[in-house]
Parts: structure tokens; C-alpha cells; sequence
């Protein structure tokens, strides 16, 4: 398995980047307050389309979004910034209406979690096998 090594320094409070690993995006997004109360205050019972962490860290965890986040405190969020609907790249940043991510090819709908809320995607976006070294990520 190739992995890669990314300084994540450099990211602000409220931003993501976005890096290829392995021919697909990965967006490495570091969150405000507000986007982890948002996204800690979602119950199990509102993840109706997909209640499955699709952490590659945590297999066999739920989707509540301690399992999903890199860190305990959340504000590290990774994940293969693929639609898991047909493949296309959501927009980041706030996008629709859960305020996390929106795929335009369809409409889905991802909150600041990166889970599926709304729309035809039947996946959370998936979290990659990642560990911190330092201020570096590693991928893979
Ligand atoms: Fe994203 Fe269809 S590929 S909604």
C-alpha cells in the first residue's frame, strides 16, 4: 500500500485541503467549534440512510461522529472526498443543506460529518486509513 505524508500545519480553523492520494481526492478539513456541535448533536436515529461509521480506522463502529473524526476533541476531519452515489467530487466548504458537503452530479446532501443526509448517495463519505506523526498525516 502506498502511503503519503502531508504537513496539515498550515491548515486554518474552518478550512479544508485537499490532497490526490492514490488518484482520488482527499480532503483533510479542520473544523470550527460550530461544525463539531453540529455534527456531535446528530442522533443514530437521524442517520436514516446510512448508520455505519465507514471508518477505515474504526470498522464495525456507528456513525455517531466520535467515530468518524481523526481526533478525540473532533476537529480533524478526513475523508475520500468521492460521492459514494456515482463517484463525482462534493463541494466542500458549508455546501448544502447540512452545511458540510454538497454533490452537485445528483444532489446529495452531506452534513459537517461527512455523512449522507439527503439525496441519492447510500454512503457516508468514507474515512481513509490515517494516523497523525507530528504535524503530519499519514495516509495508508
Ligand atoms: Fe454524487 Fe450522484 S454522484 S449525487
Amino acid at each position: 500500500l502506498s502511503s503519503i505524508r502531508v504537513d496539515i500545519s498550515g491548515v486554518e480553523q474552518g478550512t479544508q485541503l485537499t490532497v490526490k492520494w492514490l488518484g482520488k481526492p482527499v480532503f483533510i478539513r479542520r473544523r470550527t467549534q460550530a461544525e463539531i456541535d453540529e455534527a456531535r448533536a446528530v442522533t443514530l436515529e437521524e442517520l436514516t440512510i446510512d448508520k455505519a461509521s465507514e471508518n477505515a480506522n474504526k470498522p464495525g463502529t456507528d456513525a455517531m461522529d466520535e467515530n468518524r473524526a481523526m481526533d478525540e476533541a473532533g476537529e480533524w476531519l478526513v475523508m475520500i472526498g468521492v460521492c459514494t452515489h456515482l463517484g463525482c467530487v462534493p463541494l466542500g466548504d458549508g455546501s448544502g443543506e447540512f452545511n458540510g458537503w454538497f454533490c452537485p452530479c445528483h444532489g446529495s446532501h452531506y452534513d459537517t460529518s461527512g455523512r449522507i443526509r439527503k439525496g441519492p448517495a447510500p454512503e457516508n463519505l468514507h474515512v481513509p486509513v490515517a494516523r497523525f506523526e507530528g504535524t503530519e498525516l499519514v495516509l495508508g
